[in-house]
């Protein structure tokens, strides 16, 4: 069966800014599948957007588990019949740790994952009329940012994470450039500094806005960028 509706894979959408993309995309008519590495999690999840009418699904989704992403390219053909977006989400940040073993976890999370979701969906995603990647990124990972104005991200500035950060953003430069021929955008979008549980209650923003700047460029319209870095519309030096 192949579905009417535009269909979109938002990975580590248990809870947080993941969450509310889904609920987001959810609401203009997407059909969601939430991707979340604990199964209670995932399907309470995907029951509350279910509740408020949105055509919510779930698919088990740890990105550093080789099983799970290999079971996403059957999973998307045989439920669904297509996947058109894609929003790399999930994400860590161990802010008081440096040492190599966080590098690991953090790049595996971050980075690799990405990659290795991306790739085993790229023949789905290629096959959209109107194929959309999103990487979750982070002001954290530009390092123009931070080195134009350190004070304005203090004791954020953690080496693993920003790394991790800004190599997904070469992630999104070179996968966009390798997909420059077809119709699939690749961006990467800082949702600002949003309070869950990885931002933290200090965060200015809530989840509601922190989810649109992913949403928009999940939407991009034909003429729209991509191998972009974007924050609500604005475009961020790498
Ligand atoms: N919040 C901010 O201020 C902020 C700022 C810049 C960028 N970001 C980025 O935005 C994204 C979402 O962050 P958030 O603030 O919403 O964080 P969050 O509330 O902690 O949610 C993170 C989500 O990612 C999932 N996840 C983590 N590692 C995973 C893995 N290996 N496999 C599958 N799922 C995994 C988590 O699952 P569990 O519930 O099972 O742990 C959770 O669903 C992240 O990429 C983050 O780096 C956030």
């Amino acid at each position: 069966m192949t579905a009417t509706k535009t269909v979109a894979l938002i990975t580590g959408a248990n809870k947080g800014i993941g969450f509310e993309i889904a609920r987001q995309l959810g609401k203009k008519g997407f059909l969601v599948v939430l991707g979340a590495r604990e199964t209670t999690k995932g399907k309470a999840a995907v029951a509350k957007l279910c509740a408020e009418g949105i055509d919510a699904h779930f698919v088990k989704l740890e990105v550093s588990s080789k099983t799970d992403v290999e079971a996403l390219p059957g999973f998307f053909r045989e439920k669904f019949g297509r996947l058109d977006v894609l929003v790399n989400n999930a994400g860590v940040a161990e802010w008081t740790h440096d040492d190599l073993d966080t590098f690991r976890r953090t790049f595996e999370a971050n980075v690799f994952g990405v990659v290795a979701v991306t790739y085993a969906l790229l023949p789905l995603l290629t096959a959209s009329p109107a194929g959309r990647i999103v990487n979750h990124s982070s002001a954290l990972g530009s390092l123009t940012s931070i080195t134009s104005a350190p004070e304005e991200f203090g004791d954020f500035v953690n080496p693993a994470y920003t790394t991790s950060k800004a190599a997904l953003n070469g992630f999104t430069v070179a996968l966009a450039h390798k997909l420059r021929e077809t119709n699939v955008k690749v961006n990467s979008a800082h949702p600002g500094w949003v309070k869950t549980d990885l931002g933290g209650d200090a965060a200015p923003m809530e989840v509601v806005d922190g989810a649109k700047s992913a949403v928009t460029l999940a939407t991009l319209p034909a003429n729209g960028p991509t191998g972009g870095f974007f924050h609500m519309g604005e475009r961020l030096p790498w």
